[in-house]
Parts: structure tokens; sequence; C-alpha cells
């Protein structure tokens, strides 16, 4: 075999986490939590992962607070599920001994449509603004966070990793883009703070610096800690290559373990990091909300634009962050074939994150070692990230259209 794809599917390590080859499972919020508890259907979903050969597999989208949810059907960190979530770990290392699990820790910030708010009043984020999705909730204006409200952010986080090492997780991975709390802090075109918490990159990195911070007094030393960031929120006003390059920096400079590096923003330009055909028909076909649904019909051609599928869509962008850091560096974004893994690996990126690759075939890893002519499949039509809020979640339709396969 090609010595790229043989050093991709070949032991190493993870700060000093032993993984038995480089594919990792990308984040990919899963929609199999109901009412936001890790059942059985999560479960599953990720043993097929980890039965299927990927080194790592990671929780999609793990609330650090149930405020911390983008809908009510988010799976949060608490107490409450300390033992569903110890046994979707013991679980999984039983299925698979020699696989690890990682967890997303995300915080949604002022996106949010969480009709189930516990200790907040109204999503809060940097700064008071006009937000589509909140108002299909009935909060259409987000507040801004007080310090109070700042301490209290930080400390979810460092509650979630100590909650999440605990029940068994060997990695955690800290969302600081696409949208969600941390980078609605780390843009321009979203923190108008002008306290010590916005204007310079220095003050808009604050508060994502201070949760690495708790993360890591949380978890140790020896924990992985990755960063999933922005190379671009795709908007004007917003951030661009230029910052997010300063941005790997101070991650780096801060003791991250690994950068992630993705773009785009759920909330003003989200096919930045899909890519391939648009969701809003999709979107629209599953969502029951009918505010939604005309939100979606008036701003679903503006907000979904048109970005063609490459492969190795963030390449050039992430060979930049990998000059400048020391941390070890995981690529994502349109890795599916092959020969473009082996061009990552070439690279030297030092693992690989894979979204839709692996919902296509979760048995990628089984599938594609030894085998030079595998074809992964996924054709990037995304009617998997249309399934997100549908019953049941996500999960590749395209395999229930294969000759002879009955739907799932
Ligand atoms: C169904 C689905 C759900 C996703 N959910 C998340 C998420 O919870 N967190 C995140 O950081 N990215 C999420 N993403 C983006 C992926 O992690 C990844 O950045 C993107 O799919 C590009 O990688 P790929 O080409 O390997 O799919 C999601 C993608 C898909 C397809």
């Amino acid at each position: 075999m090609n010595p790229d794809l043989q050093r991709a599917f070949s032991p190493a390590r993870l700060g000093k986490l032993p993984l038995k080859n480089r594919i990792l499972k990308a984040a990919t919020y899963e929609g199999k939590a109901p009412d936001g508890v890790p059942g059985q259907a999560l479960l599953n979903f990720h043993k097929a992962i980890v039965g299927g050969g990927t080194a790592m597999t990671t929780i999609g989208y793990c609330a650090t607070e149930a405020d911390g949810r983008i809908n009510d059907q988010m799976l949060w960190m608490d107490e409450i599920h300390r033992d569903a979530l110890t046994h979707l770990c013991n679980e999984l290392k039983a299925h698979a001994p020699d696989a690890r699990i990682s967890g997303q820790m995300a915080h949604c910030g002022n996106f949010s449509k969480n009709r189930r708010l516990q200790r907040l009043q109204r999503p809060l984020g940097p700064s008071r603004m006009f937000s589509m999705l909140g108002a299909s909730a009935g909060y259409p204006n987000s507040g801004a966070m007080t310090m109070q409200d700042i301490d209290y952010f930080v400390s979810t986080y460092a509650r979630a990793a100590t909650l999440m090492k605990a029940v068994g997780f060997d990695a955690v991975e800290i969302h600081f883009s696409h949208g969600y709390g941390l980078s609605q802090f780390i843009s321009p075109k979203t923190n108008r703070r002008s306290d010590e918490y916005g204007g310079s990159l220095r003050n808009r990195m604050r508060l994502p610096l201070r949760v690495l911070e708790a993360v890591r007094k949380a978890v140790g030393d020896d924990f992985p800690i990755l960063g999933k960031m922005g190379l671009t929120d795709g908007i004007k006003d917003g951030l661009h290559l230029p910052e997010a390059l300063d941005v790997a920096t101070m991650l780096d400079s801060a003791g991250i373990d690994a950068l992630i590096c993705s773009g785009g923003t759920s909330s003003f330009n989200p096919m930045v990091y899909f890519r391939g055909d648009t969701l809003d028909k999709g979107l629209i076909a599953v969502e029951k909300n009918p505010i939604t649904r005309l939100g979606l019909r008036l701003v679903g051609p503006r907000l979904f634009k048109h970005y063609p599928y490459r492969e190795n869509f963030f390449l050039e962008e992430a060979k930049q962050v990998r000059d400048r850091v020391q941390c070890q560096m995981v690529y994502i974004g349109g890795c599916t074939e092959l020969d473009s893994l082996a061009t990552v690996m070439r690279e030297g990126f030092d693992f690989v994150q894979l979204g839709r690759p692996l919902i296509k075939d979760p048995n990628y890893v089984n599938n594609a070692m030894g085998n030079s002519d595998y074809l992964n499949g996924c054709i990037h039509c995304n009617r998997c990230a249309t399934l997100i809020e549908a019953p049941g979640g996500v999960y590749c339709p395209l395999n229930d259209e294969l000759p002879g396969k009955q739907p799932a």
C-alpha cells in the first residue's frame, strides 16, 4: 500500500493517548438523544463507528449546560446523565476495546431556539442581537452576557469536562467555531463589546482562552484537549484567515493538544463547512414549526449559499495553520476518498476527522485498510445533515437506496 495510506492506518498518539490509527470521527450532532438523554440510538450509532475500525469517535455537540443547547432535544453534560453517559462509554469500550471516545464540548451562546431554558430568561451571547432562530421560539432578541454570566459560562465547561473525564471519555474537543458561543466572542461580527471581552482579537479571545484554561485544569495535563476553530466565518465583518492564524497561535501557546480547522457559521453561512448540495429544501421538509419553516423559506436561499463540493476543501488554509503551530493537527473537510487521505498524510497532518464519509460507511477503516480500490460513495448530498432534527436523527438515506436494501 502507498506509504501515505500506510501512515493513515498505523498507530499514533494524540498527546499521550495511544490511538490505533489516524482516522477520527468528526463531531456530527446525531439528533439521537430524545429529551437530551443519551440512550440506545446514540449508542448504536457510535458502536457502528468504533466497530468499523475508527480510532476515536466523537459524540457530537455535548452542551456544557442545559441552556447551552440549540434545541431542547440536545444532549447536555449534567449529573442527571452521569449513569447514562457512563453506560454509553462502557458499552462502546466493551464493543471495541481499542477504540477511544471524545466528546465535543459546545455552548450555543445566543444561537438557540431552546424553549425549555432552565436558568436563563433568553439566550445570551457577547452582545444583544436579533436572531431569526430565536424568534421561532419566542426570543427574537438575545441578551448580552454580564461579567457574572461570563464567569458562569466558563464554569459550565469546567463542570462538563470533569464529568466527561469521570464517565469514561478519553478526550474532549472544545468547539471554537461554527457560530456557537465561543465563536460568537471570537468573531468581530457578533462581538460588539467595549469591555475587556471585546474589541481587539486579544480581548475577543479572552473568554475562549479562559475556557481552555478551565478545561485543562479540570482534566489535567495528560488528557487530550482538541479544539475545533474557524479559518473564516465566510461573512463580511466576520473572522477571516489572517486573524484565524493568530487564533491558532493563541490556542497553541495556551496548551491545546490538537487543532481542527473548519469554518463558516450556522447562523450566517453554514455551507462553508458543509459544501455540496444545499440544505434548505431538506430542512423545510422535516421542520415542524410553521414559523421556522416560513423563516427557512424566506432566508434559506441567502443563508445556504452555493459552495460546490471539492475534495479536501480546507486543505490550503489548514496548511497555513499547520505552519504556525507546535500542537498536533487534525485535518477536516471533504477528505472522502483515499487519494485525499494520502494527500493529507503527505502534508504532515497527524490525524484526519471524517464526518459524512463515516455516516455513509461506518465500516470505512475496515473496508479501506489494505484496499486501494476503496470508494466511499458519499455524494455530499447533505441529506444526513437535514435529518439532525428529524425523528431518529442522522443517517445516510443513500444507503437505503442501494439495490436490495430495506429503508432504516
Ligand atoms: C449531520 C452532520 C452534523 C454535524 N454536526 C456538527 C456538530 O455537532 N459539530 C461540529 O463541529 N460540526 C458538525 N458538523 C460538521 C462536521 O463536523 C464537518 O466539519 C463537516 O461535515 C465537513 O467534514 P466532512 O466533509 O468529513 O463531512 C456536522 C456535519 C454533519 C454532516
